[in-house]
């Protein structure tokens, strides 16, 4: 860089890039800190954005490695491709999406590593760095290959359901001691190079051999906790390559990764030991876990829904997973808008693990330019279900099944739910009665106060539409 600039201005270079990793620094902390909320959480996106770019193009000018063309090439080749893969991808397909980044985070720390190693005399490093190289490789690898096996599960290329040996558990905890063993050896003798190479081995198998018992429907925890490892990866890397900017911003990663990953074993009841040495969910189950046939329900239609809604006070809609399939947010907006001209009240009930990854029905109906305030946590809608004159559940299932508070057997018992069942009416929009993601029957469709309105929750929905356009 100093070849740009005139002499004088040469002692001020080093200072001046360890300002601006400061500040891509404080881009990264106050861009997390706004994806908390629906309001802020483009900006935020973008301010953190931002920042990597800043971090990118001050690495390569510390580092003297490479000229402005390259510079400019490499931002636009990888803004091009990252921009076309956001594009393309469906918001179902997002966990997919996620797990691949990850896998390349890990990789990428990973041949860090053992890119500086292979680059310097072995014997020229101290303690403290051969202990990060170690860890780096093997927290890289185990993310990658775990996050490609992840990726394959949910993708359906491998099977989605526990694959294990028995006692798998107990080989893939002894596989990681001896990992361990092998990073302090590696440490106290860095020339024997087959431990490295055993190393890097038993880190890529280990990837493998602990996501594969997992079964496909967890995939979305193990895909939160292998972003938070890619992070903890790339911390150790930044400490291999004494950069400061790496280590702030995979601390960070890590850090918000496993804030996430216990959000969702919370949201979802679940321990991450029960989700990682697993005991429940092989993948989406085939069929009730009871099937009662005595248990009767009521059917309607969408001329009947049409008149309820139009003549109520307040309405909540309660999305789901089934939502996300039909694509049915647009129309969903426009029922609201129909309801809102007519004076009703309409407001979102949003459970923390609705839909398929964190934060999918927020995207969803972001999309849908559904207004933030109207969203509302499940803990701040809970209380206003006595007073709801309807709640439109659309696709939803196991997040307001009253099972998980009243049947102790049931795998959901204990998982908070949103307690539509204390509204004073509540219709159902999906195609049959067929389980959720947890496989089990649920109460709430044979209630007296239920009503099921079956079919494509789009359909469904642009029938509601028309039959309140016809209402007087
Ligand atoms: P689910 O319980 O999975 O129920 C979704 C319902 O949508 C199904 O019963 C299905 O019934 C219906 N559906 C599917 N396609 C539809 C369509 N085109 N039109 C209308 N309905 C349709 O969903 P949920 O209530 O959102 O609960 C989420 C579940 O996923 C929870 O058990 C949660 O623990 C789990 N999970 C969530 C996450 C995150 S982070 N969100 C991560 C892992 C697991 P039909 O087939 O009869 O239509």
């Amino acid at each position: 860089m100093s070849q740009f600039l005139p002499e004088f201005l040469h002692g001020y270079i080093p200072t001046t890039i360890q300002l601006v990793y400061l500040i891509a620094t404080g881009f990264f902390i106050v861009g997390i800190k706004r994806l908390g909320s629906p309001a802020t959480a483009r900006s935020g996106n973008q301010l953190a954005s931002f920042g990597m770019f800043l971090g990118v193009v001050v690495t390569l000018f510390d580092q003297e490695i490479i000229s402005f063309e390259f510079i400019i090439a490499g931002v636009l080749i990888g803004a091009l491709l990252g921009a076309t893969a956001a594009k393309k991808v469906q918001m179902t397909a997002m966990p997919e999406m996620v797990a691949v980044f990850n896998g390349f985070g890990g990789g990428a720390s990973a041949l860090v590593a053992w890119g500086e190693f292979t680059r310097l005399d072995p014997s020229l490093f101290d303690t403290q760095s051969l202990i990060t190289i170690g860890l780096s490789i093997l927290i890289g690898s185990i993310t990658f290959t775990g996050s490609f096996i992840a990726f394959g599960k949910l993708k359906g290329f491998i099977g989605g359901g526990r694959i294990a040996l028995p006692g798998q558990n107990n080989i893939n905890l002894i596989l990681t001691a001896i990992a361990l063993v092998l990073v302090g050896w590696f440490t106290y003798d860095p020339e024997y190079q087959v431990v490295f190479w055993s190393l890097f081995g038993l880190a890529l198998l280990i990837g493998v051999l602990t996501v594969l018992p997992i079964g496909g429907a967890d995939m979305p925890v193990v895909i939160s906790l292998l972003n938070s490892y890619s992070g903890i990866a790339a911390a150790m890397a930044g400490f291999v390559l004494d950069n400061n900017l790496l280590i702030i911003s995979g601390t960070l990663v890590g850090a918000a990764g496993l804030i996430l990953t216990n959000i969702m074993c919370k949201a979802m009841n679940r321990t991450l030991p029960n989700v990682l040495f697993g005991s429940f969910a092989d993948g989406p189950a085939g069929g009730p876990e009871t099937s009662d046939s005595d248990k009767s329900i009521q059917q309607t239609f969408a001329d009947d829904v049409a008149i309820q809604c139009a003549y109520a006070k307040k309405v909540v809609v309660t999305p789901g997973y089934g939502l996300a399939v039909a694509q049915a947010q647009h129309v969903l907006k426009e029922v609201a808008n129909l309801l809102e001209e007519r004076g009703v009240e309409v407001k979102y009930g949003i459970h923390p693990v609705a839909g398929r990854m964190p934060g999918h029905m927020n995207v969803l109906l972001a999309e849908a330019d559904v207004p933030y305030d109207q969203l509302k946590d499940m803990d701040e809608i809970n209380p206003e279900f006595p007073s709801t004159d309807v709640v439109l559940i659309i696709g939803a299932n196991d997040v307001v099944n009253p099972a998980a508070k009243t049947s102790p057997g049931s795998p959901i018992y204990g998982m908070p739910i949103l307690n539509v069942d204390e509204a004073k009416r509540t219709i159902v929009f999906k195609r049959s009665m067929s389980p959720g993601y947890a496989g089990i029957d649920n109460d709430l469709f044979y209630s007296d106060k239920n009503q099921m309105f079956f079919g494509d929750a789009k359909k469904s929905l642009q029938e509601l539409a028309s039959a309140i356009k016809e209402l007087d």
